[in-house]
């Protein structure tokens, strides 16, 4: 295995796996958008899909089954194809010298490898055989936000209600929330869903993933978990209420929190919108804050109805709504690459 992958000036080899699904898809179409320069690209995932061709910005591509590939000469590769296949693969990618930048669980609590947001914590990439995990995607477009106000006045705890898409569930997701709502329609309301917690057209459900000893759910745990991580903040109170809702794309979120030090809303607005991939959209005017509907296909995440929280001390309450397809996982994950790809032909030109 080589220590470094630096010598591959002129355009990475990259995989991108789960690419039929839809945060691969998405990965395919960030490559392209953030102009990562590629001189090859392999689309893997299971053998279901093995021989089909996807239509790419590269041309039409075969499909190859990842279990069968053969993964030398790939610098870097982008997983998506959940945490069983990550956990499966890993030993497989990163002893044949890839960076791999992983959406799935699987290596975001091990402390051995970064969990990466760039705009909060892009020192830790590095173009090197080993592992990148990409975060959670409700905790990804919290702590943008959160970092933004804990650099300029700290934050002392941090309370969430989440509203979350149906595509955080994948393809399989977004196709149960049509076939549950067709059925709704026509007379026929599903109790239990094939993907989500319970039955999910025309109802809100609190329950993303199995519940745990602690009365919180696996999704509520990560999140609490994982905005720690990041923020390299093992102090902060975090409390996290999960919501799976009716929406096809885009999660948004309610988040309050204690500051250690008395902010405006006019601060905490212009913080807020300075930070890198976030936009506030009613400072003109109260009415135009943002919406799972409008935040469809942006890469910007965008917080509005900023409010002082009279219940607490130095407390600030928003809004904050992003695709979870893009900055929640695809995006994320190839803005890591272009970093860690960037970076690496830096080193190699001061070589
Ligand atoms: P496939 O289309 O062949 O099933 P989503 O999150 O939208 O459900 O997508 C999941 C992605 O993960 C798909 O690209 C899917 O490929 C891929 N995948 C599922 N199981 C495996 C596996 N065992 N090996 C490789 N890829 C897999």
């Amino acid at each position: 295995m080589s220590d470094s992958i630096l010598w591959c000036r002129e355009g990475a080899h990259i995989a991108i796996l789960g690419a039929t699904g839809a945060v691969g898809r998405e990965m395919i179409r960030c490559v392209d958008t953030l102009k990562l320069p590629v001189r090859k690209v392999d689309l893997l995932a299971s053998a279901r899909s093995a021989g089909k061709s996807l239509s790419t910005p590269w041309g039409s591509l075969t499909v190859h089954d990842a279990g069968h590939f053969d993964f030398r000469g790939v610098d870097i590769v982008l997983c998506s194809a959940g945490k069983s296949v990550s956990l499966a693969l890993a030993d497989r990618i990163v002893s044949a010298g890839a960076l791999m930048i992983d959406n799935t669980s699987a290596f975001r609590r091990d402390p051995k490898w970064p969990l990466v947001v760039p705009e909060v914590n892009g020192h830790l990439i590095a173009l090197k055989p080993g592992i990148i995990a990409n975060p959670n995607c409700s905790t990804i477009q919290m702590v943008l936000a959160l970092k933004a106000l804990d650099d300029a006045v700290g934050i002392d705890d941090v309370r969430v209600a989440t509203y979350q898409s149906c595509s955080g569930a994948g393809q399989k997701g977004m196709d149960a929330l049509l076939t549950e709502t067709r059925d709704a329609l026509a007379g026929h309301r599903h109790d239990t869903s094939a993907v989500h917690a319970r039955g999910i057209a025309f109802d809100v459900v609190p329950q993303i993933g199995a519940f745990l000893d602690s009365g919180f759910t696996e999704e509520e745990d990560k999140m609490m978990f994982e905005t720690q991580k990041i923020l390299d903040r093992p102090d902060l109170r975090v409390c996290a209420t999960c919501v799976r809702v009716p929406v096809m794309r885009c999660h948004s979120e309610v988040v309050s929190l204690n500051t250690r030090k008395e902010i405006s809303v006019q601060e905490a607005a212009s913080i807020l919108d300075e930070m890198p991939g976030l936009r506030v959209t009613d400072m003109q005017s109260p009415d135009a804050y943002p919406t799972a509907t409008q935040a469809q296909d942006h890469f910007d995440t965008f917080i509005g109805r900023i409010r002082k929280d009279p219940v607490a001390n130095h407390g600030l309450i928003f809004w904050i709504v992003s695709d979870n397809l893009l900055k929640g996982a695809a995006l994320n994950a190839v803005q890591i690459a272009c970093s860690a790809w960037n970076q690496g032909r830096m080193e190699s030109t001061h070589e």
